[in-house]
């Protein structure tokens, strides 16, 4: 897929209905479905695991986006690509050992993705960027959907995209992405918009409106 992606996060569905939800965020026009993990250790917050995962699969064709904001990651690699995923992201603050999650996720046939909590400086990403197939930049502290942009995260993505050169990796921009901030993110150099709050609000009536909105402001 070409140009830039938009990708509703799940945290702010109903969860009661999470399968409902999936398929109206799909019709309305969702390019990837972006899925929270949080273990209440690495963030703390608690949302679900790879069995939510592995129930929403058969519900879309549409790229399901894993996101795991847990530690330890390893132990649970396996099973969220078991789940369906097919993109799966783990934090460069997880540990010493990031190369070899990548290395674990890619020869399970997924795309690897790093993300970076708002402090961590983008040279974390200088020895695995010919190890991934996609860069996601936390623009605000991973935990809770409605939080607000943090602007200097404005030079992280410039500056990632610069490290990227011509090399095909995604670069993913999660936490406060609004019609307002996603022309700034996209001038950055972000091509996949994660929108929580941004694509839910008001209902599965204005799903469609809010994806045209942010594709509009993108
Ligand atoms: C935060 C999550 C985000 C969150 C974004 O930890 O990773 O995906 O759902 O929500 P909004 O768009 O509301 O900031
Ligand atoms: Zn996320």
């Amino acid at each position: 897929m070409t140009g830039v992606v938009i990708a509703p996060s799940i945290l702010s569905a109903d969860f009661a209905r999470l399968g409902e939800e999936t398929r109206a965020m799909a019709d309305a026009g969702a390019d990837w479905i972006h899925l929270d993990v949080m273990d209440g250790h690495f963030v703390p917050n608690i949302t679900f695991g790879p069995g939510v995962i592995a129930a929403l699969r058969p519900v879309t064709s549409l790229t399901l986006d894993v996101h795991l904001m847990i530690s330890p990651v390893d132990p649970y690699i396996a099973a969220f690509a078991e789940s369906g995923a097919d993109v799966i992201t783990v934090h460069a603050e997880n540990g010493p050992h990031l190369h070899r999650s990548l290395q674990a996720i890619r020869a399970l046939g997924k795309k690897a993705g790093v993300s970076l909590n708002p402090a961590t400086h983008e040279s974390a990403l200088q020895y695995v960027l010919d190890d991934i197939d996609l860069i996601l930049v936390m623009s605000v502290n991973p935990g809770f959907g409605g939080q607000s942009f943090i602007p200097s995260q404005l030079d992280k993505i410039r500056a990632i995209r610069e490290m990227i050169g011509r090399r095909a990796i995604r670069l993913e921009v999660d936490g406060g992405v609004t019609p307002l901030t996603a022309p700034q993110i996209v001038e950055a150099g972000g091509d996949v918009l994660v929108a929580g709050s941004a694509a839910f609000r008001g209902g599965q009536l204005c799903y469609a409106d809010n994806i045209a909105e942010l594709r509009r402001a993108a």
